[in-house]
């Protein structure tokens, strides 16, 4: 049985904020779901570093979305179910591809602007789709310039209110299990703080950072996860990461994501020799992403691995990728003559908070959108640059949905229920404070456990250990108010979740690869892995609108 907080806590220590809507997260899905909602209510946005900082700044590659001529959300469809391995639930993926467009339409609308080329919007090709769809800014930097726009349009708001340097400890609740808003830390002022709401939105994203190497930034700590779940909501699909297959490979440099618009653009995929192992492989450079990860991967068992930027030509490489051109001759290398030394890296997060296509989760008044959800549309491996189209659509229709069942009365700091008997009562700063583990060293070990066995292959010995001692772990007393120290008990919690997921999955599909099950077993496992919070145990449900 998993903790219902992160920590002890007592009504009367709780500054006590509200709103009609409290937005947990500030990437693509929280500010374009908190720009529509401000529209009729009023929004606080929290997050917590500052209001730009998260996976969404960082995406290169785009925006896939089916607007050419010789395109179609048909065609999109097929694509993403195709990379989606058989886990995709069709029912969510039509409404994707199918609202996509219109939901790009508006982005635009708000501000954000995509390259164009002679005036048309410039389209680019990504791994395993059939057609150019990936929209892009500034070269590489869509993810950029999207947040960019969204923070101005959210600023310019008077209905929206933005709380930076705000951590999420836990979800609150009302006497009947309802979510009534949010236990939250404020890093500035070391005060807890009490949003309540009459709906709470968890757009928290990732958690690439439960890795030892990861394209993520370092707020993906998988927080959303992690509260939802003590709260008693459903996880779906945990075992499901993916690895992307290009990030820098230099010692002490982070694994910065090199795009795979640099493999869509005609760069190839080289061994020490300087041979193309990806050759004889269907789709080459551009197979689903788990397939080029786990080609290169293995690869590099046998020497190093380069992305070969030159056959790209260097003016295109100028014009298309000012951002990684730059970040990789600052780190000595010019990818305009040296093939680029890269290696896999824990990137995107498939499953997440279970919600339908509405994005309701399993808890009443509790929404969820973005990475840190999962309503089936990215099955056991997403298709590249559907991540960003996946926190518009699914946004918006959090707002449509909400529209309807919003309650007319604020809720009041009187219905929380906080359990004075489940907690044991600390109840000053000072006592809070006190550092009883290691944090860093714990965060250090998370990560090489979860690499180490967790990662792109892995086998019953290395995922049984990895999940017995993230859950024995899991039960020790986080007396702490410190964010680092909290995000690491977070991260411990969702590690031992995605653990022991892939350890009851005994096939391999997607991004999950089991070498002593290699493989896919459509008929006992063709099913969506949940979990809540009875101990990590793993139930299974079928993938709605198969065939
Ligand atoms: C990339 O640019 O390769 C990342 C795009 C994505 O993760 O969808």
């Amino acid at each position: 049985m998993l903790k219902r907080y992160l920590f002890a806590w007592s009504k009367s220590e709780v500054k006590v904020f509200d709103s009609d809507i409290l937005v947990l997260g500030s990437g693509i899905a929280g500010l374009y779901t908190a720009i529509k909602v401000s529209e009729h209510f009023q929004v606080t946005v929290l997050t917590k570093k500052t209001i730009e900082k998260s996976n969404t700044e960082h995406a290169q590659g785009g925006i896939a979305v089916a607007i050419d001529e010789a395109d179609s959300p048909t065609l999109h469809f097929e694509d993403t179910l195709r990379a989606g391995a058989g886990l995709c639930d069709p029912l969510t993926v039509r409404i994707l591809v199918e609202e996509g467009p219109s939901c790009v339409e508006e982005l635009m609308g708000m501000g954000a602007q995509f390259d164009r080329l002679d005036g048309e919007l410039a389209l680019t090709r990504e791994a395993a789709h059939s057609q150019r769809r990936i929209l892009h800014a500034l070269g590489d930097a869509t993810g950029w310039e999207v947040e960019r726009a969204l923070v101005a349009k959210a600023k310019e708001s008077s209905n929206v209110t933005v709380g930076e340097g705000r951590f999420v400890v836990d979800l609150l609740e009302d006497h009947k299990g309802d979510i009534i808003g949010a236990l939250v830390l404020n890093e500035t002022t070391g005060e807890l703080e009490g949003h309540l709401a009459k709906a709470v939105v968890l757009a928290t994203g990732g958690l690439g950072q439960v890795y030892r190497y990861t394209t993520n930034p370092s707020v993906a700590t998988g927080d959303g996860m992690a509260v939802a779940l003590r709260a008693g909501a459903d996880l779906m699909d945990m075992e499901f990461v993916q690895f992307h297959p290009t990030a820098l490979l230099i010692p002490k440099a982070p694994r910065f994501l090199i795009s795979e618009a640099v493999r869509g653009e005609g760069a190839y995929l080289i061994n020490s020799a300087g041979l193309r192992f990806m050759e004889n492989v269907p789709g080459k450079e551009l197979a689903p992403r788990d397939i080029v990860a786990r080609a290169i991967w293995q690869e590099m068992n046998q020497g190093s691995v380069y992305l070969d930027f030159r056959p790209i030509g260097q003016k295109r490489i100028l014009e298309r990728f000012p951002t990684i051109y730059q970040t990789c001759l600052n780190y000595g290398i010019d990818v305009l003559s040296t093939p680029l030394p890269v290696a896999p890296a824990a990137h995107y997060m498939m499953g997440g908070i279970a919600t339908n296509s509405y994005g309701e989760t399993s808890l009443p008044n509790l929404y969820a959108a973005g990475e840190c959800a999962c309503n089936g549309v990215h099955g056991a491996n997403r298709l590249a640059s559907n991540s960003l189209l996946d926190g518009l659509v699914f946004g918006a229709r959090i707002v449509e949905k909400m529209g309807d069942k919003i309650e007319a009365k604020r809720p009041s700091w009187d219905e929380v229920h906080c359990p004075e008997g489940n907690l044991k009562h600390i109840g000053t700063e000072m006592k809070r404070s006190v550092r009883r583990f290691d944090g860093q060293g714990l965060r250090k070990r998370i990560q090489d456990l979860m690499w180490d066995n967790v990662g792109i292959l892995r086998n019953e010995a290395g995922l049984r250990k990895t999940a017995e001692l993230l859950m024995a772990w899991e039960q020790d007393d986080f007396s702490t108010c410190c964010v680092d120290d909290l995000e690491t008990a977070n991260m411990l919690m969702v590690g031992a979740v995605i653990a022991k997921a892939a350890f009851e999955r005994k096939e391999s599909r997607g991004a999950h690869f089991r070498s002593d099950y290699p493989l896919r077993l459509d008929e006992l496992w063709q099913k969506h892995s949940r979990q809540h919070k009875e101990g990590y145990h793993v139930c299974y449900v079928p993938v709605s609108g198969a065939d």
